[in-house]
């Protein structure tokens, strides 16, 4: 429990050996519970009990990236790939706001026919339409001239995990092309261009160590992120991964608490990876430091075909359904959704 009460006075001085030694407590009961009373006061604080709902439209599963954790990766010939076209990805938008969306997150595989072009083009049609809104992108790496073009047509947001921050770690998840070096390069880049940057990492990622995770942290408090995606990792069956042991949703739940006590204005999604690795995930993730969930707006039809993991959660129901049965799972625990853009407040 030293380590707790340390890491309340002193977060931002906090050093790798001492989260590793905060992160050993994940199973300590008095150490969760300090923990996640103290991020909820944060979290109450700073948001209130309003939870933030982000309309996920996931336009393409084409990917020319092979991250041997994804379910959609360019190697996986099982998967059957669609995109959606800029009209059905309007009618999405069309059906997220009128359920009281203010957020649309253009989520994808790293897909080469969504030239910076299209995208831009896709990007001011939203915008034009929903003056209102806020648009985040989930695209994957691009050039600084990419982000700028896309920041420059109207793009509010940019959600790029970085995975891991461990060179050998990042390594062993991606094949040899991919960077650990670019992602970050990335994200500085997103935050010169002055979006609100998304980072974030699976949680029992195979291989993963405390270690890991403690620069996991560190990362995260150097780039400032303002939201933070985490959720456990879960094998994909058609995947190099398929045999590796799922990410502890307890070690989660107590990241997040974590999350919220280094970086208190943090947007910190209870994500569907948590709600689908445990039932009530998602409730359990507000619970703790949450204030954010990103149901889906796709269309149903394509829902299931967007497999970056086993089991997923809501793949079946409208965009309707989701976003009643969310509401009513807040209210029940205190919570409530609302009809905001929910941004970032310093
Ligand atoms: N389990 C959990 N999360 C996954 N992601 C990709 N594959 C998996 C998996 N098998 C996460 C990655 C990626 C985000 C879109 O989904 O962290 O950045």
């Amino acid at each position: 429990m030293e380590y707790v009460e340390r890491f309340l006075e002193h977060s931002a001085e906090f050093t790798k050996e001492e989260f590793i030694e905060l992160l050993k407590l994940a199973g300590n009961e008095a150490a969760v519970k300090r923990l996640a009373d103290e991020a909820v006061r944060i979290r109450k604080e700073v948001y209130g009990t309003a939870v933030f709902i982000r309309g996920l439209i996931e336009f393409t599963n084409y990917c020319k990236n092979d991250c041997y954790y994804c379910g959609i990766r360019r190697s996986n010939k099982n998967a059957s790939r669609y995109r959606l076209s800029e009209e059905e990805i309007l009618a999405c938008c069309a059906n997220g706001y009128a359920l009281g969306f203010r957020t649309f997150v253009l989520q994808g595989g790293e897909d080469p026919y969504y030239t910076d072009e299209r995208i831009v083009g896709l990007i001011r049609r939203i915008k034009a339409a929903y003056p209102d809104c806020a648009l985040t992108l989930s695209i994957g790496e691009k050039s600084y001239e990419s982000y700028r073009a896309f920041r420059e047509a109207g793009a509010d947001r940019y959600l790029l995990r970085h995975e891991t921050a461990t060179e050998d770690h990042y390594k062993s998840l991606h094949p040899k092309e991919m960077l650990l070096t670019v992602r970050k390069k990335c994200l500085y880049d997103l935050k010169e261009l002055g979006y609100q940057v998304g980072a974030g990492f699976m949680v029992g990622s195979p291989g993963q160590t405390l270690e890991h995770l403690a620069e996991d942290l560190l990362f995260l408090r150097k780039l400032q992120p303002q939201m933070v995606g985490i959720g456990p990792f879960i094998p994909h069956h058609d995947t190099p991964f398929a045999d590796e042991q799922a990410g502890s949703v307890q070690l989660t739940l107590f990241l997040l608490s974590v999350l919220r006590i280094l970086l208190p204005h943090v947007l910190l999604p209870a994500t569907t990876a948590l709600g689908t690795a445990d039932t009530a995930g998602r409730e359990k993730g507000i619970l703790v430091g949450a204030n954010v969930v990103m149901p889906n707006l796709s269309p149903v039809e394509n829902r299931k075909l967007y497999e970056l993991y086993d089991n997923k959660i809501c793949t079946g129901e409208e965009a309707a359904e989701s976003r009643e049965g969310l509401s009513r799972r807040m209210e029940a625990i205190g919570y409530e959704l609302v009809t905001d853009r929910g941004d970032y407040r310093e």
